[in-house]
């Protein structure tokens, strides 16, 4: 049985026998909202299948193909579907991807998600800078043996979400005429939605958004020493006094018509980005 290391680098020697050069900014696409980066230049598409080792995503919304390619000219990697644990996978599946860009040479790491809003000030289409997140899901990727190639023991998790990618956020949005909310997001492990007790505990506990992935795919990118930057489309609000029932549909509708605009906000942050090429 080959390692959890010998499976990523064996998945990353057969894309760089692709990807020419490497890639600086990766991107993993949420429930969605997989059309977020319709500016991207692609230059290597490449179906989860075709890549060794990847697991393969079950959800309907999720497309499976991890995309390589130039945005505003700065070499991008984005995954387009991502791997839930209440689908069964592991947090090492989970955060498989993420390791696979670490080894490609990642340095910025955007992760979006669609999410439901527990902060009352925010309405539906809204875009959420995190600013923190609350792991919730019991889960942990770097439980087990440490591989200190990757990253240390026991990570600092005070700065998850780096503050100047969430300012260049703010001002791109405000570029593309959209005031993005910004606030912690809870993560679950999911499926099942909230109960209105578990929606007025998370409120009471600071969380503003809740959702069931991206803080998985977050440590890591700590352990990795990656900059991090997450946005959640809010898709609906969880008024736990004004209870209503959400549905996938519902959501998946509200992500989809929020992406164009995630993807100019997106292609403006590259942009910033790309200036201290
Ligand atoms: N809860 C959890 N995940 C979600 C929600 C929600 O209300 N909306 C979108 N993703």
């Amino acid at each position: 049985m080959r390692t959890y290391k010998q499976q990523v680098e064996e998945a990353v020697g057969f894309l760089k026998q692709h990807i020419k050069r490497p890639p600086r900014i990766g991107i993993m696409t949420g429930t969605g909202l997989g059309e977020s980066i319709e500016s991207l230049t692609v230059k290597n598409v490449f179906d989860y299948r075709k890549i060794p080792n990847i697991p393969v995503s079950t959800v309907q919304s999720h497309s499976g193909r991890l995309i390589s390619g130039t945005l505003e000219g700065v070499e991008v990697i984005a995954m387009q579907g991502r791997f839930h644990l209440y689908e069964g996978y592991s947090p090492k599946e989970v955060t498989f991807p993420v390791r696979v860009m670490q080894l490609l040479g990642v340095k910025v790491l955007i992760l979006t998600n669609a999410a439901g809003g527990l902060n009352l000030s925010f309405k539906p289409g809204d875009i959420m800078v995190i600013q923190d997140h609350i792991n919730l899901t019991g889960e942990n990727p770097l439980v087990g043996l440490n591989i200190d190639e990757w990253g240390d023991r026991f990570p600092d998790m005070t700065n998850v979400y780096d503050r100047n990618l969430s300012a260049i956020a703010e001002r791109s949005g405000q570029a593309c005429g959209e005031e993005l909310q910004c606030g912690v997001y809870a993560g679950l492990k999911g499926p099942s939605l909230e109960t209105s007790a578990e929606t007025r505990f998370l409120r009471q506990n600071s969380a503003d958004a809740v959702g069931f992935s991206t803080v998985q795919e977050a440590i890591a990118g700590v352990h990795a020493k990656m900059k991090i930057l997450g946005l959640s489309i809010i898709t609906n609000i969880n008024d736990p006094d004004h209870p209503t029932a959400d549905t996938v549909e519902e959501i998946i509708d509200v992500a989809q018509r929020a992406s164009s605009k995630l993807s100019a906000i997106i292609q403006t942050i590259i942009k910033e980005l790309a200036k201290d090429e």
